[in-house]
């Protein structure tokens, strides 16, 4: 028997005052006592979750697809946007046996700036089952979104200090602990927030879990490589002990062609003779024997290049790190030549594509993120990915990105609650990058004029409709079933019933 945070506390209450307890209660106690036994316990909120009052469980749900808002420009299964609670979206996509390959969330943090409804109510900062409200509303939709990954996906989930700890619980309980994969500090804010009063808070986490890390193989990424890990290094040895008398045995002759690049450490035909020279003109050293330099010249390691003065060099080419064979990601990520974390960076780029008031209230992810959490969970480019706290699209955004920069064909499935925000930024963000133009046919944002659009795209506009179960429009939603069916072309439809 489950116990609720606010039973708890009622039970608490009644010891305290030393009140009798009955049958009920006497059970629940000895339960709590077990379960607490085992170490952490997360108390989740009222069992029930409501939708203008009345239990969730208690409507029908069925979508709509918006058919005037599709667009359709290339011949390839379609991109979601579907506007509706994500716990019906969910459920249904587990119905129609749907599979997604990578899944990222930015759900409500639960901050004191009232982020979060639950139950139709704005969580406050002195609600004294805030997390328990929280950590319901996120169980019951992140064990969905387990059944959801397929047998290799992974899910990230942006989330910051106000439940980070709370959450990671919640995830060892529904993911496994052994499916663990990071916590990932994202410096989303280098320069700091200025309202933090002792330390200024300058970054987020990003939690991690596989689906079943045994199976679960990530990319090595060129996360920031250092310019000589990709340019490669003089095999001459520079500095303290470079010279000849230094190492006598590294004191010896290449041949080399400077047009066929050719390099060989024995005469050749059209050869020239080099000698390790320092800039005094004095006998030099190079850094490895005659073996070692012979082994690499074999696995094509050693190259000839032109400094900026113009001048010849030899030099041996890291390989592996200049494929990011051995670059593994670290556990902090921070701005660097190639991604940009940095949420004020997040909102120019959407404001750069929408400049409303809708759109400056937004915070947004910045997309070199999701392409970074993208690229890093899967090589595969037909992969699905879902974000079903969707805001302004970033997810979506990314994706095609990545899309237009490698030939792929990756999907999205995005879902979105609000009307304003699902229609109104993120269909107006994605119609716009998509088609070069806005719903209205404004052609004047910002984002054109260094990018092009992406145009082999398409998009359904998908809407969840709520019927109570009890007052229900029956008839509409039995006649709604072949929409509902419909609706779905991104994989095989098999379903018995709407609930
Ligand atoms: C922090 S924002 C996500 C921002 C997004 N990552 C971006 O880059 O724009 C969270 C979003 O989740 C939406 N949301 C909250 N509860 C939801 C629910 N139950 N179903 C679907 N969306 C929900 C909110 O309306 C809000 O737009």
């Amino acid at each position: 028997m489950e116990i609720t945070a606010e039973e708890r506390i009622n039970l608490q209450k009644k010891l305290n005052n030393k009140e009798k307890l009955n049958n009920d209660e006497i059970e629940k106690l000895i339960n709590l006592l077990d379960q607490t036994k085992l170490g952490l316990k997360l108390f989740y909120s009222q069992k029930e979750e409501t939708i203008k009052g009345k239990n969730i469980k208690n409507y029908y749900y069925f979508f709509e697809e918006i058919n005037n808002l599709e667009i359709k420009n290339a011949n390839k299964k379609s991109n979601l946007l579907i506007e509706g609670d994500n716990y019906f979206a969910l459920k249904h996509l587990i119905k129609i046996n749907q599979k997604v390959d990578i899944i990222y969330i930015d759900p409500p943090y639960n901050t004191k700036n009232k982020d979060f409804i639950y139950n139709d109510i704005i969580i406050s900062k002195d609600d004294d089952f805030k997390h328990s409200k929280w950590l319901s509303f996120m169980k019951r939709r992140l064990k969905l979104a387990q059944k959801l990954l397929s047998d290799n996906g992974v899910i990230f989930v942006s989330i910051d200090d106000n439940e980070q700890a709370y959450l990671k619980v919640l995830m060892d309980e529904i993911f496994g602990e052994e499916n663990f994969v990071s916590n990932i500090f994202v410096e989303s804010n280098p320069s700091g927030r200025s309202d933090s009063k002792d330390i200024a808070n300058s970054g987020d986490y990003l939690l991690i879990y596989a689906k079943n890390k045994l199976i679960n193989e990530f990319n090595k990424i060129i996360f920031d490589p250092k310019e000589s890990d990709l340019k490669g290094y003089s095999i001459q040895k520079v500095g303290s002990n470079s010279r000849r008398e230094d190492r006598p045995n590294l004191y010896y002759p290449i041949y080399i062609n400077y047009e066929t690049q050719k390099i060989l450490l024995d005469n050749f035909e059209k050869s020239i003779k080099i000698f390790p020279k320092l800039s005094n003109n004095e006998d030099g050293r190079w850094i490895y024997s005659k073996e070692t330099l012979q082994s690499m010249i074999e696995k094509n390691l050693i190259e000839i290049v032109k400094n900026t003065k113009n001048k010849y060099i030899i030099k041996w080419l890291d390989k592996e790190k200049k494929e990011g064979l051995d670059l593994k990601l670290k556990s902090s990520w921070h701005t660097n030549g190639i991604y940009s974390l940095s949420n004020s960076v997040a909102k120019i780029q959407l404001l750069s594509i929408i400049n409303s008031k809708e759109a400056e209230s937004m915070t947004p992810k910045n997309i070199d993120l999701l392409k970074l959490i993208i690229k890093f969970s899967s090589s595969n480019k037909n992969s699905i990915i879902l974000d079903f706290f969707a805001g302004s699209g970033t997810t979506g955004h990314a994706v095609m990105q990545l899309n237009k920069e490698d030939n792929g064909n990756r999907q999205f499935i995005l879902i979105e609650k609000e009307n304003n925000i699902a229609k109104d930024i993120c269909y107006e963000r994605l119609y716009r990058i998509i088609n070069g133009k806005g719903t209205k046919g404004k052609q004047d944002f910002k984002w054109l004029k260094k990018n092009k659009p992406y145009l082999k795209e398409n998009l359904k506009y998908i809407k969840i409709k709520l019927e109570d179960k009890i007052n229900g429009n029956y008839e509409e939603i039995e006649s709604s079933k072949d929409l509902y069916k419909s609706s779905f072309n991104i994989s095989n439809i098999n379903i018995n019933e709407i609930s």
